[in-house]
């Protein structure tokens, strides 16, 4: 009766890893428990998460090594996994479930980049240009919202008009407004094979500092202005202060992303005993809730949704 936080299924999102072929299962050694699947493996788990009442599922796509380039161009192809599997899910669930297709070059380029390298640096305008068209391109995929995670500075405005302009103005922008340029989100550059490109180099020219929080305030401001429906904070539990301090300044439903590096702490620490996973995996989900997020991705959500049945 008294209880302040409350977490149902339509708060998660489940974001999974596609990859070419039929019938793959393709374990994930750095994220026990998730796997690389191919495309008809996702519309299976797209129909799982309707059935369990998720609202979202998010893709992330492995690009095969060979169609990566200096530039990421494959983002733009209308064939690309992505596309081709958010076609796919769009077909078979319909408006039962939404599709949140990610913004940024890193699945496509050869130096693991979010942008486009000129002078030796990612190039902030000349990337914005290109993701306005990948964007575009998961748009006319019939993806529900746009998750630009880049974190270029001025993209949110300039896909928003792009958006608009082609009679996409009802798919929704969730932004990384707060993505932190962070350790936390080393499995999931296994997963999707971008560790092996960027080579251990660091995304702290366009990423936040994790010493910063007032940035995070500037960050989100700018990305609202520009239209976004949704700001997200990322990762999630070493930032529940962020996701505090968004929700009580700006009136706009946050989202938080439990990353890899968590999944992978809960997970491995259960395997091995020290914890209870279920207890443990919930706690963290009404944690997020309660520093004040919306909705939570997180790898557990098709785990959470089946507890919380
Ligand atoms: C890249 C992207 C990353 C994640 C989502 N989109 C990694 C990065 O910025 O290098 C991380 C998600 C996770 O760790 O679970 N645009």
């Amino acid at each position: 009766m008294i209880q302040e936080t409350t977490l149902h299924p339509s708060h998660l999102i489940w974001p999974i890893f596609v990859k070419e072929g039929t019938g793959v299962r393709e374990p994930i050694a750095t994220m026990p428990g998730v796997d690389r699947v191919s495309i008809d493996v996702a519309v299976e788990c797209a129909a799982q998460a309707v059935a369990l009442g998720i609202s979202c599922i998010a893709i992330f796509p492995v690009t095969p090594p060979e169609l990566k380039t200096d530039d990421g161009r494959h983002a733009l192809s209308p064939d690309n996994l992505i596309c081709r599997a958010t076609r796919a899910i769009r077909e078979s669930c319909g408006d039962a479930l939404g599709i949140v297709c990610d913004v940024a070059l890193d699945p496509y380029t050869t130096h693991g980049h979010d942008g486009v390298i000129i002078d030796q640096d990612v190039a902030n305008d000349a990337t914005v240009e290109i993701l306005c068209g990948q964007a575009l391109n998961q748009a006319r995929a019939g993806c529900t919202v746009i998750a630009p995670s880049d974190m270029m500075d001025g993209r949110i405005g300039r896909i928003r008009q792009a958006l608009d302009g082609e009679g996409f103005a009802h798919v929704a922008i969730m932004s990384y407004a707060a993505k932190y340029a962070s350790a936390f989100y080393g499995p999931f550059r296994d997963a999707v094979g971008s560790a092996k490109n960027l080579g251990g180099a660091s995304k702290k020219t366009y990423q936040m500092d994790p010493a910063n929080s007032n940035e995070s305030l500037r960050e989100a401001a700018f990305d609202i202005d520009e239209g976004a429906d949704i700001i997200m904070v990322k990762p999630g539990m070493p930032y529940l202060d962020i996701i505090r301090r968004l929700h009580d300044h700006f009136p706009v439903p946050i989202a938080a992303y439990q990353v890899s590096g968590e999944y992978a702490m809960i997970k491995l620490a259960a395997q091995s005993g020290s914890l209870d996973e279920r207890a443990a995996v919930l706690e963290s989900m009404l944690a997020f809730r309660r520093a004040g997020a919306s909705c939570i991705l997180t790898y557990f959500a098709k785990q959470v949704a089946e507890w919380l049945q």
